[in-house]
């Protein structure tokens, strides 16, 4: 087998996005598109790393559309770089959580992900590449930055001449001098679950006629994840598992586990005869979304939650060292640490900010109010986790969803909250919007709305704790006297025009006043937000696409 030298050009116009390289699959399809980011990374890992020739890497994605053919590509440019081992996810198999989960414990140099996350797939939707290091987190700025800049300056990338290599057999086999080990994509990942739940617990829930689950994989990646846990370790009943066989193009969905997206299960749980408990997750398996019957729990609820009641679940029996949340997440976990007089961190949105605590052992469980939590255990949030812990704290405490969370809410006040996002706006009136905001953030202390007074406004700057890097402009937030707030910023991961994130939180201390529609609660927020950023106007939307 030879090794080819093909000649090649500089590629990249931005830099690859807290997520990867996020793009049109027929971006990726272009002659030495895929190429060309695949030898930038391992030229940049040569760099930073030392020599990657002999070293072990995970590769697997969330099995859509082109992930095949990725992974033929990336094998055969793998062994053509000298790598010496690529532990492969059977099928081309992996979520995001796991590949993390098997980079740690395999210590591997790194991984590679191929997942658009809850982007739509299919020959028409999106893929994308992620470079995960030793720690199993996603890439640091300091990674991303390298690959950019040998992009700009590639001018050939390294394959061998073979054919494709079998990835449906579990098993060794060669390519060129390098081993390709086809893994079972499920196995490592649920024993890590396993360690860290009450399993004989869950599973007496689960089995004993009284009470019923119902978990959507949305035809993504987590299918074969949740029938291998929920139906054959933890003895639910056939069929708990809906969508469970994950499809290239997602069976024409979006696997994106909120309310929108997942219509069909909120439908179900809101539905006559609901189950007690559902779960979503998306494309690759990172996010999840927690429904009781007739009950959606907020993503930042949800972090508290897990956080309050973490030592039921024997990976924390011990205690949390500290918990951390993205900065638009409602502060809900602030309380909680407060009351278990621990720190609570506040970062900027994007799960790689979460990595430096993690190692530290500054934080021991961390979320995003976009569906993301997780722990330490991995480098990556974790969708079936969460469904999992939720499930051990409901087994223990015996309780429904809805009375665990009213009985939070009790003892540490709720945190009303919801995103709105305004997609597929125009670029140039999204930066006008945004501009126009941070003229404004001088004047509006000590301005009146009502009987709210403004607190503070800033654009969030964050220095890391651990390594003092300082990332600026992380959104803009407007904090009012009575607690409430409301964020502003550009998503990082849409492939069309801007979207605008707007959060809104309200908190409430009294009881009498928790059971409110969130939407009303939010109501004067709301008219504020679009008072100030001129929101209708300037987007020219008169309703969010997407309300969570
Ligand atoms: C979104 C979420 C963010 C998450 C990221 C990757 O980013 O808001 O919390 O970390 O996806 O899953 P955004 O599009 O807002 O930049
Ligand atoms: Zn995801």
């Amino acid at each position: 087998m030879k090794v080819e030298t093909i000649k090649t050009k500089p590629f990249l116009d931005q830099k690859p996005g807290t997520s990867g390289l996020r793009k049109l699959v027929t971006v990726f399809q272009q002659p030495h598109y895929l190429e060309n980011f695949i030898q930038s990374t391992f030229d940049s890992l040569e760099t930073i790393e030392g020599p990657i020739k002999g070293q072990t890497i995970v590769l697997g994605g969330d099995g859509r559309y082109y992930n095949r053919q990725a992974i033929q590509i990336i094998l055969k440019m793998a062994a053509a770089n000298g790598i010496g081992r690529v532990k492969v996810g059977r099928g081309g198999i992996l979520s995001t959580p796991a590949t993390s989960c098997v980079i740690r414990q395999s210590q591997s140099l790194g991984g590679i992900i191929l997942s658009a996350s809850h982007n739509p797939g299919g020959p028409n939707g999106d893929f994308g590449v992620k470079y995960n290091i030793r720690n199993g987190g996603p890439a640091p700025e300091k990674v991303t930055e390298a690959i950019f800049a040998r992009s700009k300056e590639i001018d050939y990338y390294k394959i061998l001449e073979a054919s494709d290599v079998d990835i449906d057999t579990l098993g060794e086999s060669k390519l060129g001098d390098m081993v390709v080990e086809v893994i079972d994509s499920v196995n490592d990942y649920a024993s890590l679950m396993e360690a860290l739940f009450d399993f004989d617990r869950i599973h007496d829930l689960l089995t004993s006629g009284a009470f019923r689950m119902c978990m959507d994989s949305m035809h993504a990646v987590t299918g074969p994840y949740a029938q291998a846990l929920f139906e054959q370790r933890l003895g639910a009943p056939a069929g708990t598992v809906q969508n469970g066989v994950p499809l290239e193009d997602f069976g024409g969905g979006h696997p994106d586990p909120n309310l929108v997206y997942a219509h069909d299960l909120v439908d179900v749980l809101f539905g006559e005869n609901a189950p007690d408990f559902g779960a979503a997750s998306d494309g690759d398996g990172d996010r999840n979304m927690i429904l009781g019957r007739q009950f959606f729990v907020t993503p930042s609820d949800s972090l508290a939650v897990l956080a309050a009641n973490a030592t039921l679940a024997p990976g924390y029996r011990d205690g949390l060292a500290g918990i951390a949340r993205s900065m638009p997440t409602s502060q809900a976990a602030d309380r909680v640490a407060a009351q278990l007089g621990i720190p609570c961190y506040e970062t900027p949105t994007g799960w790689k900010f979460f990595g430096n605590l993690l190692d530290a052992g500054q934080a021991t469980i961390c979320g995003e109010e976009s569906f993301g939590t997780s722990s330490n255990h991995i480098r990556e949030k974790d969708g079936l986790w969460a469904v999992l812990f939720w499930l051990n704290i409901l087994a223990v405490k015996q309780q429904s969803v809805q009375q665990l969370m009213q009985e939070h809410w009790q003892t540490y006040g709720r945190n009303y909250y919801s995103r709105y996002d305004y997609e597929g706006v125009e670029s140039d009136r999204a930066a006008t919007l945004m501009s126009g905001l941070h003229a404004k953030l001088p004047t509006l202390k000590g301005k009146r709305f009502g009987p709210r007074e403004v607190d503070y406004s800033d654009d969030f700057s964050y220095t890391d704790p651990i390594d003092g890097s300082v990332s600026q402009n992380q959104g803009i937030r407007i904090g009012f006297t009575d607690g409430s707030r409301i964020v502003f910023r550009l998503s990082g991961t849409g492939t069309q025009g801007a979207t605008l994130r707007v959060y809104l939180e309200q908190y409430e201390a009294e009881a009498s006043k928790q059971h409110l529609d969130p939407q009303q609660a939010l109501a004067d927020l709301i008219a504020i937000a679009d008072e100030v950023a001129q929101i209708r106007t300037l987007t020219g939307m008169e309703t969010p696409t997407v309300i969570t």
